[in-house]
């Protein structure tokens, strides 16, 4: 295993591990909101706390982009990271919530490491390197036709865009065998890596949402792309996973080509 991800991996462990000692008293949390269904807890903070403290312990000078922190550092090792993926589901003790960790180098997505710790399932990345759940090599479905696909999405949590959102649900719905709103991004992602979605889509999402999922997508023989076709979706985060026979098929369904 690359030396970042090592890092990666024990910061997410322990971070996952506080996350699952604190859900028997998710009652007594407090709860802010960010916006109308965007909560934030103390646990973000300090799953989140605990991770860049784990990071800059072993490399000091790397610089951070994480959910509830924000942006610290300057360096061409960049990490992002969501400390909790699926707040909403984890104060619902709906047990489907990711520790999300990508590193960018240069620039560009080298390693992604996402940890469910409810199934204490591991998954990890690397640029070249494939894609692993629990040490097993990761592959992304062969399904080739929309209607046995079954695919994995994220209802946008801004009304407005739900505009844009419901006329794609629409045409998803009516192509594909079955559509997900499963509540946790990275988790929805890895899930297209190890082939239990066939298809993903969202609107809006944000860089730590999805920088560990690029990675592991992509090393599982999946295509990442922006829903309109632009190639920057860490920015946008309009983004679309599939393998590479349904992406574009899934493309023209979103966007109502066809
Ligand atoms: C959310 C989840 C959800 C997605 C939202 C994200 P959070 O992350 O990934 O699936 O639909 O857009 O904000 O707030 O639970 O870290
Ligand atoms: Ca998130
Ligand atoms: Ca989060």
């Amino acid at each position: 295993m690359h030396p970042l991800v090592n890092i990666a991996v024990a910061a997410a462990r322990s971070a996952g591990n506080l996350i699952m000692r604190s859900q028997e008293r998710v009652e007594q949390l407090q709860v802010e909101r960010k916006t109308r269904n965007d909560f934030v807890t103390q646990i973000d903070r300090a799953a989140e706390h605990e991770i860049i403290s784990q990071i800059h312990k072993a490399y000091p000078n790397h610089a951070i982009l994480a959910e509830e922190s924000g942006q610290q550092g300057d360096d061409e090792v960049v990490w992002i990271i969501d400390p909790l993926d699926g707040t909403t589901n984890f104060l619902h003790r709906f047990p489907h919530f990711a520790v999300s960790i990508g590193i960018q180098v240069r620039g560009r997505m080298e390693h992604g490491v996402i940890y469910a710790p409810s199934t204490q399932d591991l998954y990890c990345a690397s640029r070249g390197a494939g894609a692993t759940l629990n040490n097993r090599k990761l592959r992304v479905s062969n399904c080739k036709d929309m209607d046995q696909a079954l695919i994995g999405t994220g209802v946008p949590l801004n009304a407005d865009r739900l505009d844009t959102y419901l006329p794609m649900m629409r045409n998803v719905v009516a192509q594909t065998s079955g559509v997900r709103r499963a509540g946790a991004a990275s988790l929805d992602l890895a899930y297209v890596a190890a082939g239990r979605l066939d298809g993903f889509w969202e609107l809006g999402l944000k860089p730590w949402d999805i920088a560990a999922g690029i990675v592991l997508v992509q090393e599982a023989g999946g295509v990442i792309s922006e829903i309109y076709g632009g190639d920057d979706v860490l920015k946008t985060g309009h983004i679309m996973a599939a393998n590479a026979k349904l992406h574009p098929l899934l493309q023209k369904c979103v966007t109502g080509e066809e």
